[in-house]
């Protein structure tokens, strides 16, 4: 794993992406930089000096020394930059005015992935001889901190760096979650809106390890849902105290089930662990397992992962979305 290379941030033209790149696409890792933490590095890095950047998290630090810079995290492996190599990429970075024009989200990258095309090289040129200047794309304005009303700029540790990070994984690290999280994980998938606000569901938290190997069984063996916190979600229509027909009152408690998972799955995402949404099992045996008559939606695997990976690619916005005027 080399340290290989400076990007944009996400969600702002401030911050930035440092890459470590090694055998394939699976094996790399980002670090994030904020406005602030950027900022405290370039001072050290132009002064040449040593010293110690606290991260947003309050637990990673970068520590610059003469010869090799360490990134230092309570979560996740060190990872180490030559000091001269990071000094040059960083430095040339920031000399670089990220207008939006200038930042291209290739279809082929992994979206969304940004890269920096230079004013002056060849594929600048071309770039821009084939190519009319291009407006931002939805994605990018939608992400943009600009975007929305004037005051309500949004801080790099929102929801949408959240969306704009989260990656599934199915490789665990053995590391406990620790129980303050899955409360508020737990406590958000409670913030989902339910039909009528009656509350069509019920979350089963297992932490009983037989109970975790069966639903491994009734998952298609899918082994990772032996996974350190592993909640399943079930539909509940009789709580669903509305005059509609039942299958109505049933897609309502489908919805209510997914919503609270797809909460969870975010708010993990936020809290720095990682998961897998599990579709594939067989409803009976896991209900079977559960002891309950309750239809299970999802089950929703959660940990520490292994290593940290870049979200995944999608298709175009524009071809996801058919705008009806
Ligand atoms: C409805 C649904 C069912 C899924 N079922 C499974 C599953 O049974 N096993 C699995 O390994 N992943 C499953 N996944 C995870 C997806 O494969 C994964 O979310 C997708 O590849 C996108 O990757 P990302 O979450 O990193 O963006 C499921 C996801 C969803 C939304």
């Amino acid at each position: 794993m080399k340290f290989s290379k400076v990007e944009p941030a996400y969600i702002s033209n401030h911050g930035c992406r440092l890459v470590w790149e090694g055998v394939d696409e699976d094996d790399s890792d980002t670090v994030i930089l904020n406005k602030n933490e950027l900022d405290e590095l370039v001072e050290i890095l132009k002064k040449d000096i040593s010293g110690t950047i606290p991260l947003e998290d309050g637990s990673s630090t970068i520590l610059v020394n003469s010869d090799v810079t360490q990134f230092s995290f309570q979560d996740h492996r060190q990872l180490e930059a030559d000091t001269f190599d990071l000094q040059k990429k960083v430095l040339e970075f920031v000399k670089i005015p990220h207008e939006p024009q200038y930042v291209h989200i290739s279809s082929k990258e992994y979206y969304p992935s940004v890269s920096i095309r230079k004013e002056d090289t060849e594929e600048r040129k071309n770039f821009t001889a084939k190519r009319t200047p291009q407006k931002p794309s939805l994605l990018q304005a939608i992400l943009s901190p600009k975007s929305g009303k004037k005051n309500e700029s949004l801080s790099e540790s929102d929801v949408f760096r959240i969306f704009s990070t989260r990656r599934s994984t199915r490789k665990f690290s053995k590391d406990k979650v620790e129980d303050w999280k899955v409360d508020k994980i737990l406590a958000a998938a409670d913030t989902a809106p339910t039909a009528g606000n009656f509350q069509g569901l019920k979350i089963f938290y297992i932490k009983n390890k037989n109970t975790k190997h069966a639903l491994v069984e009734a998952a298609n063996k899918q082994p990772y849902v032996n996974a350190p916190v592993v909640l399943v979600f079930c539909m509940d229509p009789d709580r669903v105290k509305l005059k509609f027909p039942q299958d109505i009152l049933d897609k309502f408690s489908l919805q209510d089930s997914t919503l609270a998972a797809a909460y969870a799955q975010i708010a993990a995402a936020g809290l720095g662990l990682s998961s897998i949404w599990i579709g594939m099992f067989d409803e009976k045996k896991v209900e079977t397992i559960l002891g309950t008559k309750l239809r299970p939606s999802s089950i929703l695997c959660i940990g520490y992962p292994d290593k940290k990976r870049p979200p995944k690619s999608r298709r175009k916005l524009k071809e996801l979305i058919e705008v009806i005027e």
